[in-house]
């Protein structure tokens, strides 16, 4: 890994190649690019590369492979790990996508797009949806996150449930490699086995072995009805046995099925403006239900209304609210997405990313409640998220009276206390945020052995020069 500053002549070589196009900013340590949204990582860089094609992204590339410099891909910089921010002794410079928004083609007959790894997940969106079709891919920071970062991360989020992952929508892909080649890999082929498959290869590797700078997207029909609930539950256990229900009613409806606790919900109330609960008492918990079909005349409303009556007769669920309006349905969207925000407002929070097998969620949800409680008496159980793919985000707030800097310096301590329960439970410890530069210290003991072995040794073969987006991902 790289690690002297940047060699003295590295500037005006950029400068020349980015420069009169006004493609290089002299980076100020206190520019937005040095730091998470969350403020926990802050890094140096001398310069900041915003290359408009992948022929200039490859000219930077090359350059920095040349002189051993490392390269950090930045899209939207919304990781929760860390993973787009540069390291803190300004050796590294970072390479904004920022200027690579240009949706290329969408193909309604094909049902592709495809679209350069700048545009922000809902520039994609709203892209998708004026030609008629759904991008099924929905994250809480979708407004800033971007094309590049959800497939270098392998984003997961609201509709996964029924759509997959970010991986499962990529056809093809346009990738600088470390040590500047360019692989057009955008084909928009259904079938196509012609040896590894390469673009699954980059998608999740988090900018470690080269960047995204397009891709060709899977696109679906656009829902023609669309129906939004709100619940009380009694327990997480309902909510499991109300999801059961759902899919056993219509298993294509079921398009996102989303928890939250009591704790979240009340900090959401709390500090973001004109939330109110669609209900008329706070619960311990919630969930979240959206159904969702490109059929005209599938009566999802009646489907829904039948089995949440069922629910509410033998008190599965407590209380629920169908939405009646485009704004309600976003009203109700928002009290589940604003949980992260939320959350920042209130003080230092420690976040675990994990899944277990959807089965298992309640198991999770008690037994780690019961671990962090025991390990710092005060901590508040904050957990919300994807039940319906078992990926919940097992946040944790601090005490009330405790000095945030002291919660945060038991990071490590916090997410290994829920991990171990995690690994009883047969889950993962990250489960759609990536490994970034928070996790690296986990991957021996979960993917030790001949998995991390083989990773490490694709990275050598693909960036032995350890250029691209050092100490992330890999220990
Ligand atoms: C979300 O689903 O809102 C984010 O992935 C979660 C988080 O704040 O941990
Ligand atoms: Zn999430």
């Amino acid at each position: 890994m790289p690690d002297t500053a940047p060699p003295q002549d590295l500037l005006p070589t950029l400068k020349a190649i980015l420069g009169p196009r006004g493609l290089l900013t002299e980076a100020a340590d206190t520019d937005p690019y040095c730091e998470d949204w969350r403020r926990l990582y802050r890094g140096r860089t001398p310069a900041v590369a915003r290359p408009a094609t992948a022929r200039e992204a490859s000219d930077v590339i090359r350059l920095c492979a040349a002189r051993g410099v490392g390269v950090v891909p930045q899209g939207g910089n919304t990781s929760m790990v860390g993973g787009a921010v540069p390291a803190e002794d300004g050796s590294q410079i970072v390479l904004s996508l920022a200027r690579m928004r240009a949706v290329r083609d969408l193909d309604p007959a094909d049902m592709t797009m495809t679209i350069e790894a700048g545009a922000t997940l809902k520039a994609a969106q709203d892209a998708a949806a004026e030609a008629g079709c759904l991008l099924p891919l929905s994250i809480s920071s979708e407004g800033t996150a971007t094309v590049g970062g959800v497939l270098s991360t392998n984003a997961g989020g609201n509709n996964t449930v029924r759509h997959g992952n970010a991986r499962d929508l990529v056809l093809g892909l346009e990738v600088v490699l470390p040590d500047g080649q360019v692989w057009n890999g955008l084909r928009r082929l259904r079938k196509d086995n012609t040896g590894y498959c390469l673009r699954q290869l980059f998608v999740g590797a988090e900018g470690t072995l080269g960047v995204i700078t397009a891709a060709v997207l899977k696109l679906a029909p656009r829902p023609r009805e669309i129906e939004i609930a709100f619940c009380a539950l009694p327990s997480p256990e309902a909510a499991l046995a109300l999801f059961a229900r759902l899919r056993q009613h219509d298993p294509a409806a079921v398009q996102a099925f989303e928890y939250m606790s009591g704790a979240g919900m009340e900090l959401v109330l709390k500090h973001i403006p004109g939330t109110v609960l669609p209900l008329s008492a706070p619960a311990g918990h919630y969930a979240l239900i959206e159904l969702a079909t490109p059929r005209p005349d599938a009566g999802l409303r009646a489907g829904l209304e039948a089995v949440l009556e069922a629910a509410l007769a033998d008190g599965t669920v407590l209380d629920a609210a169908i939405a009646e309006s485009d704004a309600q349905r976003a009203a109700i969207w928002r009290l589940r997405e604003e949980h992260a925000e939320a959350q920042k407002r209130e003080g230092a929070s420690v976040k675990n990313d994990v899944s277990v097998p959807v089965s298992r969620v309640p198991e999770l949800l008690r037994r780690a409640s019961e671990a962090c409680e025991a390990l710092m008496p005060g901590i508040r159980v904050v957990a919300f998220g994807h039940m319906g793919d078992g990926n919940i985000h097992f946040n944790l707030e601090q005490p009330e009276a405790m000095d945030p800097a002291a919660f945060l310096a038991r990071d490590h301590e916090i997410m290994d206390r829920v991990n171990e329960v995690v690994r009883e439970l047969d889950g993962s410890f990250s489960a759609e945020h990536g490994v970034g530069r928070l996790k690296p210290y986990m991957m021996p003991g979960w993917r030790g052995g001949a998995e991390l072995d083989t990773m490490q040794r694709i990275k050598r073969a693909l960036d032995p020069k350890g250029v691209m987006n050092p100490g992330k991902v890999l220990p």
